[in-house]
């Protein structure tokens, strides 16, 4: 398998599916929780959706906070089956296993007033594919909200340009495995991305950490049209 590849971000997840699911349970992703998470769920409630979609949900604690504290009808989804299953069990939102490529020909009806995307757009064709189909499922007026790693801040001192990267567990615990390779985007990039497929970028935020004072994220909504 192609190293730097769509596939080989899938098969790291399911490497590491239980570990990621213990450190996000456990809160033990430091820039999650001081800064990360409470940024997508303030950037999802502002805008009051109804119906929400979490692609990429992982073990499903965004879909459950949107569901259970702020009463959304979400579907959360994701390509391996170990963190749908662990989602599942937990319940409040549904989950359904599916990967990017094959939401291709999906037909969502009623449509989502959301679709997030949170540290979940990893790939490269999987995520331009998946991107290019969010306005389909979008109500009139619906946003997409993404949040993604700092692209300045990811990339360290590698020359500035979008292309593959090899993943990283460092700071993680051993439990982590065979990191995941991840497609960079400069920032300008992420709003070509979401501009090829038609959506207008309406906020564009850097939320930063508390102590360094750096970004902890990027953080797009783009309105559907
Ligand atoms: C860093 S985790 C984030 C999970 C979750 N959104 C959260 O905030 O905890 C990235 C997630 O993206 C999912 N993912 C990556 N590529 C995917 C693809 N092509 N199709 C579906 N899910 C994908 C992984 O399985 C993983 O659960």
């Amino acid at each position: 398998m192609d190293p730097l590849s769509d596939a080989k971000v899938i098969d790291s997840w399911h490497t590491n599916a239980a570990a990621w699911s213990d450190i996000v349970r456990d809160q033990g992703v430091e820039s999650r929780r001081l800064v990360t998470d409470a940024a997508i769920v303030d950037a999802v409630t502002r805008r009051a959706p109804r119906r929400v979609l979490d692609l990429g949900c992982g073990e499903g604690w965004l879909s459950r906070r949107l569901a259970q504290e702020h009463h959304m009808d979400v579907l959360g989804v994701d390509a391996i089956p170990d963190l749908v299953r662990r989602a599942q069990a937990l319940g409040g939102a549904r989950y359904e296993v599916a990967s990017y490529e094959s939401l291709a020909t999906r037909h969502f009806d009623p449509p989502f007033d959301a679709v997030v995307a949170n540290f979940s757009l990893l790939g490269a064709e999987a995520v331009d594919g998946v991107v290019a189909r969010v306005p389909a499922w979008l109500s009139a007026g619906g946003c997409f909200i993404v949040q993604t790693v700092h692209p300045l801040v990811a990339n360290g001192e590698r020359p500035y340009r979008t292309g593959w990267r090899e993943g990283s567990w460092a700071g993680f615990p051993s439990a982590f495995t065979d990191p995941a390779p991840w497609y960079f985007r400069t920032t300008a990039d992420w709003i070509s991305l979401v501009v090829r497929a038609g959506l207008a970028p309406v906020e564009v935020l850097e939320p930063l950490h508390p102590t360094t004072e750096r970004p902890a994220s990027l953080l797009i909504v783009a309105r559907r049209a």
